[in-house]
């Protein structure tokens, strides 16, 4: 199975060296977890090996995202930034060839019936590009998703949360679900550094 590195460090070995090619995979987590810089991370990575990539965003702008990016010395200027509201993507992605898409994020499609987002879902999987959704969660969200649908309609399933102890702050990591792919099924400590994001530990201590 042909595997797409995330560029992620640490992670891809979580997922058996990337995600399987054209696999649709949500991030989850709430706010500040690092969900963009995630997705920003795993584009960076498609620009490096002259991929075609496309950030999708509807509540950013495009002009943020790259400053953001900027932070972190990527150059997105080679990505197709994508100002989209919900019932746009359809008809925008048709015909369209990327190698890489980053839609941040699914919950501006809360306004979607579960229906039509799960018609976005199939139509994204048959387009031939490996995609990321990014979703927002409320802090102690028991779902996985704010629509509470997607994490069973996607591929894969990344969740992001950050978790108090003992007067220390760790940012977690799990591999949720990755079909077709034997994964770590532990959290995984993950830190976001100058350098982008960073899967630091394959265990919590
Ligand atoms: N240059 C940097 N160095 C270290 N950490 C950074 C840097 N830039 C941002 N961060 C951290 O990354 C976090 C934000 O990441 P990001 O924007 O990807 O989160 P998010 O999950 O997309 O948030 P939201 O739900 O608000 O969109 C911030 O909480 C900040 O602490
Ligand atoms: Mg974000």
């Amino acid at each position: 199975m042909e595997r797409v590195k995330s560029g992620v460090p640490g992670f891809d070995d979580l997922i058996q060296g990337g995600f399987p090619k054209n696999f649709v995979v949500l991030v989850s987590g709430s706010p500040g977890t690092g969900k963009t810089i995630f997705g920003l991370h795993f584009l960076n990575e498609g620009l490096k090996n002259g991929e075609k990539c496309a950030y999708i965003t509807y509540s950013q702008a495009p002009k943020d995202i790259m400053d953001q990016a900027a932070e972190f010395g990527w150059d997105m200027t080679g990505v197709k930034f994508l100002e989209l509201k919900p019932e746009e993507f359809e008809e925008a992605l048709t015909g369209k060839q990327f190698d890489r898409i980053v839609l941040d994020s699914l919950s501006s499609i809360a306004v979607m019936t579960r229906n039509s987002l799960g018609r976005f879902i199939m139509k994204t999987k048959g387009m031939g590009c490996t995609t990321i959704l990014v979703s927002e969660l409320a802090k102690e969200s028991v779902w996985l998703s704010r629509d509470t649908i997607s994490e069973f309609l996607t591929d894969g399933v990344i969740h992001l949360k950050s978790v108090e102890a003992a007067g220390e702050v760790k940012n977690l990591l799990k591999v949720e679900k990755m079909r077709s792919t034997g994964i770590e099924r532990k959290s995984n400590i993950y830190n976001i550094t100058s350098k982008g994001f960073e899967v630091k530990t394959y265990k919590v201590r």
